[in-house]
């Protein structure tokens, strides 16, 4: 299965983007070619969120497809199960490699996404993942009680959303590495645990609430992390890159 360390490109607009990875590309191919022309080759892997999408548009996922990045389109779709299908056929067409929805949408509404993503990604051979956000890491258990009167344990709410999208035939959900064991165990090995809040320091968290190292994840069992400040606001990104890669990937 292909664990992966893919980089939160949370900035404004292309121009932004392109520089950084074309920073971070160009040191890196070097370094690849210098050491061993397998290790590490390729270009990153990329999470593009609804800011640079809304701002830019398809355009910035051709661009980064072209540009030989792998691209995760964290859009979080969440509608009636026939808009979500025809929505996700469109983002099947532009090549995501990995897309998702909100897992509160449903069974009916999962099943309906993976249904139009095949639909679109029709003519690609690696066919997408498409994952499922079981409860954002800014809901906390309060708020499941207090404002969507969901009375039970938030381990037990994200344990049961990330079995409804098994159901629907997902390959996995987005969630914290603390939770990647529990759903392993409930859905099995194979089912994707994609886990966010990543730190090198886990006293400097900026605003994620509860962070793991890229080795505690690795520990953990997440299947990829996704960083985006630790290597974005780095001092120099290309090493911090390369860490996250030793440290979770081994190479
Ligand atoms: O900069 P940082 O490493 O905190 O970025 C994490 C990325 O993962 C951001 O793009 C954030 O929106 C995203 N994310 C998250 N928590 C979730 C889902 C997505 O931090 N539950």
């Amino acid at each position: 299965m292909g664990k992966d360390v893919i980089i939160a490109c949370d900035f404004k607009n292309t121009d932004e983007t392109v520089k950084f990875l074309d920073r971070l590309t160009r040191i890196r191919d070097e370094v690849v070619r210098c050491d061993d022309i397998t290790v590490g080759a390729g270009r990153p892997y990329v999470k593009i969120g609804m800011e640079l999408f809304y701002a830019e548009g398809p355009v910035i996922v051709k661009k980064l497809k072209e540009r030989g990045h792998k691209v995760f389109l964290d859009l979080k779709l969440h509608d009636i199960p026939n808009t979500v299908k025809k929505a996700m056929t469109v983002l099947g067409e532009y090549g995501v490699d990995m897309v998702n929805v909100h897992a509160a949408g449903g069974i009916e509404m999962m099943k309906a996404a993976k249904e139009g993503l095949m639909l679109g990604a029709a003519r690609y051979a690696d066919k997408p993942k498409l994952i499922a956000v079981t409860q954002l890491t800014s809901t906390d258990e309060a708020t499941l009680r207090g404002q969507l009167l969901i009375d039970r344990p938030m381990a037990e709410v994200v344990r049961q959303y990330a079995l409804n999208a098994k159901e629907a035939g997902l390959d996995g959900v987005v969630c914290s590495a603390f939770e990647a064991a529990d759903i392993h165990e409930a859905c099995g090995e194979d089912f994707l645990t994609v886990t966010p809040g990543i730190r090198f320091d886990t006293s400097s968290a900026d605003d994620q609430k509860r962070v793991m190292t890229p080795a505690q994840a690795k520990e953990a069992g997440s299947d990829y992390i996704v960083v985006g400040r630790p290597v974005t606001a780095a001092e120099k990104p290309i090493d911090a890159y390369s860490r996250c890669r030793e440290d979770f990937l081994g190479r």
